[in-house]
C-alpha cells in the first residue's frame, strides 16, 4: 500500500518499525467507517469480538486475565537518568530497555497487519492539539482509538511534510506463528513480558504484550499524560488527570470545573452528573484528561484531549449516570463486561439483576446467585465500555471548541472513608497545591498490581501518570500559580463522596446529590456561599449545603467536622512518610503549608 504521506521521518520510522516487528502487511489507517467496520469484522472473524444484538453495530471483546487493567508495576520511565523519574515512577535506563524491547519485537508482528494510525489529541489543528502516530498491531485497538482520537487522512494534512508527532509503537506481544487466527483468544504477553515505556527525552512511547486500555490506546494516559505532562512542564501548561464539566446555575451563569480524582473514583460520574438541586445544569467537556493553557486574559483555558470515554461500567446504571448509559447505546466497545443470552451486556450495578443465564468475562456460562456473598462478579471490576463523547446527551456544545474553557474551579479527591470532609475549599493557590499534593485513596481496583483495601497517597491523581519526578511536578504547579493573576486563578477544592459509617454504609448519597455540593463551590468562585473558617481551610457553615429532604443533621455534621485528631495522625504520615520522598525536589512551598497547617490545628 502506498503511504498517504511524504513526511520522511514518518516514513522512515514506520519503515524501521516494520523491519523491526515484521509484520505480513503494513495498512496505513484511514478513520473512516469502512475501516472501522472491516477490522471489527476482522475481530468478530477470529473469535476475539462478539456482536450484540440488541445494540446496534456494538461489540464485545473479552480479554486474558492477565491483561485487565493498566499495569502500574510494567510501566516505566525512561529517562536519561533515573532521578528524573523520580521516585514515585518506575525506571530502566533507557539505553537498556530499549535493547530489551528490541529484542521482544523483533518479529512480534508476524503472522499480523501492522496499522499505522495517524492521530490527533485535540481538535484536528488546534493550536493546543498534539498529533500521535501509533502503530500496533491489534484490531481492538485501531477500532478504540478510531473512538477515543481522531483518526485519520486529515491529521497526515495537518502534519504536512515536517511537521511534529509522537511516535506511540505498540505490539500485543503474541505473534501468529502458524498463520492462522486468533481463535477466539486475546492476543498479549504474560504478564513479566510486559513493558509500557516512555522516554521522556525523546518524546518516545513503546508499548508491548498488553492490548488493554490505557496500556494499548497510547493517546491516551501514555501521549496526553506521561509524555505531554513533560512537554507541559517545559513549555509552561499543564497535563492533568481531571474531567472537564460546565455548570449553569439558574440564573444562566456559567461555569467550568476540572476536578482530579484517582481512577475509579468518580470522574466519568461527576462528569455526566444530574443535578438533583432545581434550575441547576451540569454538562460534560471531557471525563478524564484535561489539557490547560494560560489565555491572554490570564485565566487558564482547558481543552478535552479526548474524542470518547473508556469508562468503568460496574456501577453504572440508568439511575446513577443516565448520561453515560445513553452514550453507550450503540456504536460502543465493550471489554469484559457480562454477555446476555438476547445479546446484551450485564454488569454488577446496572440496575437490575441478571437476566437467565449470562456468559461471564471469563467466558463461562453465569447464574446469578444472590445468597452466595463471594459469587465471583459476571463483569470483571475494572470492565469498561468506549463511546464516542458526541453521543453523550450531557456533552457540551463547545466541547471541541480549540481554544478550549476557562476553568473557575479545581477540585481534587478520592475515596476515603474517614477524616477527609465532604468540601473544604483552600485559602490560596499555594494552600490549594498542598492539598492536591496530600490527595491520597482508598485502593480499588482500577490497577491490576495493588492492594485492593489500603489507602494511597495519589498527588494529584496523577501518580500513575506524572511522566517526571513529581517533586518538580509540584513545582511546576507552584509556578502556575505565580504565573496566574490572582484575580485570574481558579478556586480550589479537596472533595470527598467517600465517607462512610461505622457499619461500613456512604454516609453521603453522591452521584446527582453531589450537585449540591458543586451548587456551594459555584456560589464560593463568587465570593459568597455561607461558610465558616476552619484550620484545614474554608469550608460550608452548617447550612451552607442545600441539603436532601429528611437529611440526617447528625451525617452532615459529620461530613463537615473538622477530624482534628484523623487530621493529625494525616499530617505526622505526609511528614515521615510522604513527603520525604521528594527529597530535595520538594518544593519549600509544600514544607511550610504542612507547618503552617499543623500549627493551625494547634
Ligand atoms: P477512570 O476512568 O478509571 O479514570 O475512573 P473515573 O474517575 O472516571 O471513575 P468513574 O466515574 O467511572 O467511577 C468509578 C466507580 O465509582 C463507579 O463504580 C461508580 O459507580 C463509583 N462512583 C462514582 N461517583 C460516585 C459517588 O458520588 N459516590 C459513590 N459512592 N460512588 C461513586
Ligand atoms: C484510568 O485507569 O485512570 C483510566 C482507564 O482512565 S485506562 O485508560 O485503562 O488507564
Ligand atoms: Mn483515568
Amino acid at each position: 500500500m502506498n503511504a498517504p504521506t511524504k513526511h520522511a521521518k514518518l516514513l522512515s520510522w514506520v519503515d524501521e518499525m516494520a523491519k523491526m516487528t515484521q509484520p505480513d502487511s503494513l495498512v496505513w489507517c484511514d478513520g473512516t467507517k469502512a475501516e472501522y467496520d472491516s477490522l471489527i469484522g476482522k475481530a468478530v472473524a477470529g473469535g476475539v469480538a462478539i456482536r450484540l444484538a440488541r445494540r446496534p453495530n456494538s461489540f464485545l471483546f473479552r480479554s486474558q486475565a492477565s491483561d485487565v487493567a493498566r499495569v502500574e508495576n510494567r510501566t516505566f520511565i525512561s529517562s536519561r537518568s533515573k532521578d528524573d523519574a523520580g521516585p514515585t515512577n518506575n525506571w530502566i535506563d533507557p539505553v537498556e530497555l530499549k535493547a530489551t524491547l528490541k529484542k521482544l519485537y523483533t518479529g512480534s508482528m508476524r503472522g499480523r497487519t501492522m496499522y499505522v494510525i495517524p492521530f490527533s489529541m485535540g481538535p484536528v489543528g488546534s493550536p493546543i492539539a498534539k498529533i500521535g502516530i501509533e502503530i500496533t498491531d491489534s484490531e481492538y485497538v485501531v477500532t478504540n482509538m478510531h473512538i477515543m482520537t481522531r483518526v485519520g487522512t486529515r491529521v497526515l494534512e495537518v502534519l504536512g511534510d515536517s511537521g511534529e508527532f509522537v511516535p506511540c509503537l505498540h505490539s500485543v506481544g503474541d505473534p501468529l506463528l502458524s498463520c492462522q487466527d486468533d481463535n477466539g483468544l486475546w492476543p498479549c504477553a504474560p504478564l513479566d513480558k510486559k513493558y509500557i515505556a516512555h522516554f521522556p527525552e525523546e518524546k518516545t512511547i513503546w508499548s508491548y504484550g498488553s492490548g488493554y486500555g490505557g496500556n494499548a490506546l497510547l493517546g491516551k494516559k501514555c501521549l496526553a499524560l506521561r509524555i505531554a505532562s513533560v512537554i507541559a512542564r517545559d513549555e509552561g501548561w499543564m497535563a492533568e488527570h481531571m474531567l472537564i464539566l460546565k455548570i449553569t446555575n439558574p440564573e444562566g451563569r456559567v461555569k467550568y470545573i476540572a476536578a482530579a480524582f484517582p481512577s475509579a473514583c468518580g470522574k466519568t460520574n461527576l462528569a455526566m452528573l444530574v443535578p438533583t438541586v432545581p434550575g441547576w445544569k451540569v454538562e460534560t467537556i471531557g471525563d478524564d484528561i484535561a489539557w490547560m493553557k494560560p489565555g491572554k486574559d490570564g485565566r487558564l483555558y482547558a481543552i478535552n484531549p479526548e474524542a470518547g470515554f473508556f469508562g468503568v461500567a460496574p456501577g453504572t446504571s440508568i439511575d446513577s449516570n443516565p448520561n453515560a448509559m445513553r452514550s453507550m447505546e450503540r456504536n460502543t466497545i465493550f471489554t469484559n463486561v457480562a454477555l446476555t443470552e438476547d445479546g446484551d451486556v450485564w454488569w454488577e450495578g446496572i440496575g437490575y439483576d441478571a437476566p437467565g443465564t449470562l456468559i461471564d468475562w471469563t467466558g463461562k456460562p453465569w447464574i446469578q446467585d444472590k445468597a452466595n456473598k463471594s459469587q465471583p462478579p459476571a463483569a470483571n471490576p475494572n470492565s469498561r465500555f468506549t463511546a464516542p463523547a458526541a453521543q453523550c446527551p450531557s456533552i457540551a456544545p463547545e466541547w471541541e471548541d480549540p481554544a478550549g474553557v476557562p476553568i473557575d474551579a479545581f477540585l481534587f479527591g478520592g475515596r476515603r472513608p474517614s477524616t477527609i470532609p465532604l468540601v473544604t475549599q483552600a485559602f490560596d493557590w499555594n494552600h490549594g497545591v498542598f492539598m492536591g499534593s496530600i490527595a491520597g485513596s482508598e485502593i480499588t481496583t482500577a490497577a491490576l498490581d495493588l492492594n485492593v483495601g489500603s489507602v494511597r497517597r495519589d498527588p494529584f491523581a496523577m501518580l500513575p501518570f506524572c511522566g517526571y519526578h513529581m517533586g518538580d511536578y509540584f513545582a511546576h504547579w507552584i509556578k502556575m500559580g505565580k504565573k496566574t493573576p490572582v484575580s485570574a486563578q481558579p478556586k480550589f477544592f479537596f472533595v470527598n463522596w467517600f465517607r462512610k459509617t461505622k457499619d461500613g454504609k456512604w454516609l453521603w448519597p453522591g452521584y446527582g446529590e453531589n450537585s449540591r455540593v458543586l451548587k456551594w463551590i459555584f456560589e464560593r468562585c463568587d465570593g459568597g456561599g455561607k461558610s465558616v473558617e476552619t484550620p484545614i481551610g474554608i469550608m460550608p457553615a452548617p447550612d451552607g449545603i442545600d441539603l436532601p429532604a429528611g437529611f440526617a443533621a447528625d451525617d452532615i455534621k459529620e461530613l463537615l467536622r473538622v477530624d482534628t485528631a484523623g487530621w493529625k495522625a494525616e499530617l505526622a504520615d505526609i511528614r515521615s512518610a510522604h513527603y520525604p520522598k521528594f527529597g530535595s525536589r520538594l518544593p519549600k512551598e509544600m514544607t511550610e503549608q504542612l507547618d503552617a497547617l499543623v500549627k493551625r490545628l494547634g
